[in-house]
């Protein structure tokens, strides 16, 4: 679906699958349950869902001739601090701004973890008091113009790579690899499970996913608690990526599937449900996930199998998107475990 895209390779290839068998019985062993693990599908500054979109967007922002990569998340950003690893790993300057998106206070919040990693890659971090919102921001603007100012030239990439005209092209390739793999595997999910805030990845998901009708089996766990406002945004990021690569059908409303119960009580705080599922799943699986992000997808996913809301026998492929140094910045409630 992607050959007449330039892809700029910046993972190790297919992330690897593999089976939860532990936590699949520990459910009741009704489904099979399998990770995909984007959380290792890179060797830059630990990965992540943003190394597979900024694929496609890496060969634009070379031949634009830009110099420095301008890009905006919140304090403890997994995107941000995977563009600025793209960033050294091509040569270009980075720009990040990062903006107060979590109503969390912990001393060492903007200290560790993703937002350190940046810093040590050499990023200009700037921090900026607004709170959270998937939309274009008025400071990453102004980022931008800064940077030309002082005689660079800019390159932009949105909160997530998500409204980039290139950021759903990314998790397109997805399906076509996870099609590749369960033909080796012989094997075929019936389910993916995915994390959606800022959109795109989800949005690739079903556009690749519609190519043998299974986009309404893709299944996003919201984690931004501005369920209609991402909804809308996976819908736009769809129906762009489905013009953009001449796809022979329409993405509509009811192809867009978000569960909205799992990202209370904000965006970037944990429940007690998330801090349990994060747990389980490193207690049965040594598989970590985070507070913002995976921790919200897998206590979806935990939720919906013991809810049986997926017939017996399914294979689901839970989708690991990465995240983990941001745990780092919640010390206070996993410090001791
Ligand atoms: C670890 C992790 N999981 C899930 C997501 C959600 O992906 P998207 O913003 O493409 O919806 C992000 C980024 O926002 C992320 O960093």
């Amino acid at each position: 679906m992607l050959e007449k895209f330039d892809r700029y390779p910046l993972t190790f290839g297919p992330s690897a699958i593999e089976r939860l068998e532990n936590l699949s019985s520990h459910l009741g062993g009704n489904v099979n349950l399998f990770a995909k693990r984007e959380d290792c599908n890179s060797g830059l500054a630990c990965g992540g869902n943003k190394i597979r979109k900024l694929e496609y967007i890496i060969p634009d922002a070379i031949a634009s001739g830009a110099d420095t990569l301008v890009s905006i998340g919140g304090i403890q950003s997994n995107h941000t601090r995977q563009v600025a690893a793209v960033a050294a790993k091509i040569g270009m300057k980075c720009h990040l701004v990062q903006e107060k998106w979590v109503p969390y206070e912990d001393s060492v919040y903007d200290k560790v973890g993703n937002i350190m990693m940046s810093r040590l890659m050499d990023a200009n971090v700037e921090l900026v008091n607004e709170g959270f919102d998937i939309g274009i921001r008025e400071s990453w603007v102004r980022a931008i113009e800064e940077v030309k100012t002082n005689g660079g030239k800019p390159y932009p990439i949105p909160a997530g790579a998500s409204v980039h005209k290139f950021g759903g092209l990314g998790y397109v390739g997805f399906a076509e690899e996870v099609r590749r793999q369960e033909q080796e595997m012989k094997i075929k999910f019936d389910f993916i499970i995915v994390c959606t805030v800022t959109g795109s990845t989800h949005a690739g998901m079903v556009v690749g996913f519609a190519k043998d009708n299974r986009q309404k089996n893709v299944i996003g766990i919201d984690a931004s608690f501005t369920p209609k406002k991402t909804k809308n945004q996976v819908l736009k990021i769809a129906q762009d990526t489905a013009e953009l690569i001449e796809f022979n059908q329409n993405i509509i409303k009811n192809d867009i599937v978000l569960m909205e119960d799992y990202a209370y009580p904000d965006y970037g705080v944990p429940s007690n449900e998330t801090n349990e599922a994060i747990r389980l799943c490193a207690r049965l699986e040594g598989m970590i996930t985070d507070p913002v992000y995976e921790g919200k997808s897998m206590q979806g996913l935990i939720d919906l199998v013991t809810n049986n809301h997926f017939p017996k026998g399914s294979n689901i492929l839970y989708v690991h998107l990465g995240g983990v140094p941001a745990i780092n910045g919640y010390h206070q409630i996993y410090g001791d475990g």
